[in-house]
């Protein structure tokens, strides 16, 4: 429930905070921090709330007002557009009583930059409230607004997925379960699970992934046993099946290409202790720092480089890998349900480009990886174009690489549709991100 004393507050912080994202693009977790950052932290699960709400069901908003309004949606400031979305979550959430929550969509209005459009904040929301239910059976009617997608990812999903694009977009529109993976140099699930169910916190085991573990109600980290000294880690269980296939072994050396945050770099340490070598490499020296703030959590060893992965001759001398990991930047549409954001910040024009970075990097990489060695190739998206397609086309040109099918990948859990290269994960599927995986071998 809404705390009633902090909501006048939190409804004006979070109109700012969604009306920069519109505005400069950056995340939804950066708004949320420079928002709160001089805000009464009793606001904060308030704040977080709205947030996440009227940046999950902006495009379904958007729709709503486009037929409320007699001017074009994109023709109001950014801070209006934020104080509606906010309004319209409310009522869809429907916590607060619908004339209350207007009223307190006005007063958010008044004592913001957007004091000018208050009187239009009220005109166009009551409208709302007289014309909801063949507005609401409208909207409920297509799945593009239903499921508050951007025209263009609906287009994209459509194009690539012709059977399954709606489901994709429903599955896009729920809120993902908090997965975690066991430090398993530290204790078994089952053990893990019982201190779980000591701090009164319900949890169940993955079916066919050891170490993932799936709460029933997502919570702060700080709550979780062992948190603090790496016992355990937030990843999701797509992200956790990257073990499979790199079917890391005692002695391997292996580089982690685009390392950052780290996931994968600590489950690699954690699973395989045996490494002979572990690089991590990325180019953003801020997320580098937070690869390393994970290893120390576990108390984890790997060797940190901030550098471009695209250009190794500046950096990785005559070192040879066993295993390469190529968890490569991407449209991140398989992860949209955990960061709704990222409908409002991508636009087809970045997305179209990214095959274009991803080769770079997988033909820069390659020579790296001895001969007998696997390179997998990794993204939390679903776009052909940045997965299968952009492996064909790097197989086409790179007479030593095979295929290591996904049939072959030890352990694999069951879930996700391999193709003739990789496999896909779709959002949802066995309660996990979206996520493409191939295994290329060096021969
Ligand atoms: C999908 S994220 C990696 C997630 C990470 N593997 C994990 O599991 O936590 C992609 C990363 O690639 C990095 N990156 C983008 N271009 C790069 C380049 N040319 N060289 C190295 N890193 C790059 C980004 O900074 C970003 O941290």
């Amino acid at each position: 429930m809404i705390p009633a004393a902090t909501t006048p507050v939190a409804r004006s912080i979070s109109a700012y905070a969604v009306a920069r994202i519109l505005r400069e693009g950056v995340t939804l977790d950066q708004a949320l921090a420079g928002a709160l950052a001089a805000a009464n932290p009793a606001v904060a699960p308030t704040v977080r709330s709205l947030c996440y709400g009227a940046v999950r069901g902006y495009y379904r908003h958007e729709a709503i007002l486009s037929r409320l309004l007699s001017q074009p949606v994109g023709s109001l400031d950014y801070l209006v557009r934020a104080v509606l979305s906010v309004a319209l979550f409310e009522l869809e959430d429907a916590r607060s009583p619908q004339y209350a929550v207007v009223d307190a969509a006005v007063a958010s209005a008044k004592s913001t930059d957007a004091a000018r459009a208050s009187g239009l904040v009220n005109a166009v929301l009551r409208r709302y409230l007289r014309e909801r239910a063949a507005i609401d059976i409208q909207i409920a009617s297509n799945p593009v607004t239903r499921h508050a997608a951007p025209i263009w990812l609906a287009d994209r999903l459509r194009a690539d997925w012709p059977v399954r694009w709606t489901q994709l977009l429903a599955a896009s529109d729920t809120q993902a379960p908090m997965w975690l993976r066991v430090n398993s140099r530290r204790s078994s699930t089952a053990d893990y699970l019982l201190r779980l169910q000591a701090a009164g916190i319900g949890a169940r085991a993955a079916e066919r992934v050891p170490f993932a573990l799936v709460l029933d109600q997502p919570c702060d980290v700080q709550a979780l046993p062992g948190f603090g000294q790496g016992d355990v880690s937030v990843q999701d269980l797509a992200a956790q099946c990257v073990a499979f296939p790199l079917a890391l072994q005692s002695g391997h050396r292996v580089l982690d290409a685009c390392a950052a945050p780290g996931g994968k770099t600590a489950l690699m340490a954690e699973r395989e202790p045996g490494l002979a070598r572990l690089v991590a490499v990325d180019l953003d020296p801020k997320r580098l720092e937070r690869v390393r703030e994970n290893l120390r959590r576990g108390d984890l060893g790997a060797e940190l480089l901030c550098a471009d992965a695209s250009d190794p001759a500046g950096w990785s001398g005559d070192a040879r890998f066993d295993r390469i990991l190529l968890d490569a930047p991407c449209s991140a549409l398989g992860v949209i349900r955990r960061h709704p954001d990222i409908r409002l910040r991508k636009a087809p024009a970045v997305i179209d480009k990214l095959p274009q970075l991803q080769m770079r990097l997988l033909r820069a990489l390659w020579p790296l990886l001895e001969p007998g060695g696997r390179l997998v190739y990794a993204t939390c998206t679903l776009t052909r174009s940045e997965n299968h397609d952009l492996l064909a086309a790097f197989i086409a040109g790179t007479a030593d690489a095979a295929v290591i099918p996904a049939e072959n990948w030890a352990g694999w859990p069951g879930f996700g549709q391999a193709d003739a290269i990789g496999r896909q994960v779709l959002p949802g599927e066995a309660g996990a991100d979206g996520f493409y995986y191939a295994a290329l071998e060096r021969q």
